[in-house]
């Protein structure tokens, strides 16, 4: 991805108060572009958005209100659009699930309605989650055309936001003038600001400022963790070809870590403990409402044909994130710039391996090892 992509270029994102929109809107920001921000407040003191303190267009307000996120198109005139807002908690879905739906589904198509009827937009990327699959406790990895599906109003919200982006790509934005539209599916993403509830670094960052162990419900359920900035760079890069009318990347991506970084919860703590010595849990009775044991995405498609992979592998991750909560707490300051500048050194490195890949022979397809159905057709094409 081409950093001059982004300079002087207007971008709106919704969900920019909170962990993923925050770190967008800095990545956005340092690459030159003009960031405009649609959310509510942040929902935690202290929170990663207020701490950056970035020269952004800051705009709060629901998404589920039509008209006020329209009057914001209408002023900022962004070319594309990162839809992040939403409510992203599972266990908070069975406690509210109607605010799940009305702010995940119908946030959604006012979004992507408003997108419609702006002028300037050229390109759309609407997040949901790896929830959105219809869940088989399979031990291998969802592709992005298995079935939808969804147990927990969070997850179900998410696979119904997919339908509502395959209804508007289908039904508004295939005129040559049409912005593009695409759905990006993410995994469990860590890394230092994130106060949300009831995850875990979070809980875990909590528990410790108290001095108090965390208490454990689940601890071999599975899940593909993987660092903020490996989601956000394949979103960006995604985000690249839609600018650039790159019609074949409208469509659904997985956005994953690779196979070996999908972990049980028990052996994340184990391995962030490394990193941070004075964390500390304990195993209690399961009380929770269910959600799935054992959830993996497959990131072949994202390598085949966009030549994205993970960066940073799970240990870099975690060393990461505990780099960043252990400085806050000591110094009150944020080190995501620096994060943000070492990640983009490693991560033009692994550009350069991905070239090598385009013109080579082989990537990494999940768990196997094949040819690259990119690199004939991109080989062909000179
Ligand atoms: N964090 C993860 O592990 C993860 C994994 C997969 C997908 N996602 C998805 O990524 C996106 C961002 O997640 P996050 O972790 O940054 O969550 P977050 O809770 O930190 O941020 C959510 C953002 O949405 C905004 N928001 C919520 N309800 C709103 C409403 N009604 N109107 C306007 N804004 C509203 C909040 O103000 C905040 O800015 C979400 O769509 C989430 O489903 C997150």
């Amino acid at each position: 991805m081409d950093a001059g992509v982004w300079r002087g270029r207007s971008v709106l994102i919704t969900g920019h108060t909170g962990f993923k929109g925050s770190w967008l809107a800095l990545w956005l920001s340092e690459s030159g572009a003009k960031v405009n921000g649609f959310a509510l407040p942040p929902n935690s003191t202290p929170n990663h958005w207020d701490l950056l303190r970035l020269d952004a267009s800051d705009n709060r307000g629901d998404v589920r209100d039509f008209d006020r996120l329209s009057s914001v198109f209408a002023r900022t005139r962004p070319e594309i659009v990162f839809h992040l807002a939403a409510q992203p908690l599972v266990r908070r879905s069975y406690r509210d699930p109607l605010e799940t739906w009305s702010t995940n589904v119908l946030g959604t198509a006012n979004v992507l309605e408003a997108c419609r009827r702006t002028e300037s937009v050229r390109a759309v990327l609407a997040v949901t989650t790896d929830k959105v699959y219809e869940n088989r406790e399979w031990a291998w990895g969802y592709r992005e055309n298995d079935p939808l599906g969804g147990h927990d109003p969070y997850g179900a919200s998410k696979a119904a936001c997919e339908l509502v982006v395959e209804s508007y790509g289908k039904s508004f934005f295939q005129a040559d003038d049409a912005p593009l539209l695409a759905s990006v599916r993410a995994g469990n993403v860590v890394g230092g600001g994130d106060w949300s509830e009831d995850r875990l670094v979070p809980d875990l960052v909590r528990a410790a400022a108290t001095g108090r162990p965390l208490e454990i419900r689940s601890p071999q359920a599975t899940r593909p963790w993987q660092h903020v900035l490996d989601c956000l760079r394949g979103y960006l890069m995604l985000g690249a070809e839609l600018l650039a009318g790159n019609r074949a990347c409208a469509e659904p991506w997985n956005f994953g870590p690779d196979a070996a970084d999908n972990l049980a919860v028990e052996e994340i703590l184990r391995r962030l403990k490394r990193y941070w010595p004075d964390l500390d849990w304990r195993r209690t009775a399961d009380t929770r409402p269910h959600e799935a044991n054992l959830l993996y995405l497959d990131n072949a498609k994202a390598k085949a044909k966009l030549g994205w992979r993970p960066a940073w592998n799970i240990d870099q991750c975690l060393s990461a994130t505990a780099q960043w909560y252990k400085h806050y707490y000591r110094t009150g300051r944020v080190i995501s710039r620096q994060q943000l500048d070492e990640y983009r050194l490693v991560s033009k490195r692994i550009k350069a391996a991905c070239r090598h890949t385009e013109f080579g022979a082989t990537v990494a397809f999940g768990n196997r090892v094949q040819q690259d159905p990119g690199v004939s057709l991109r080989a062909a094409a000179g």
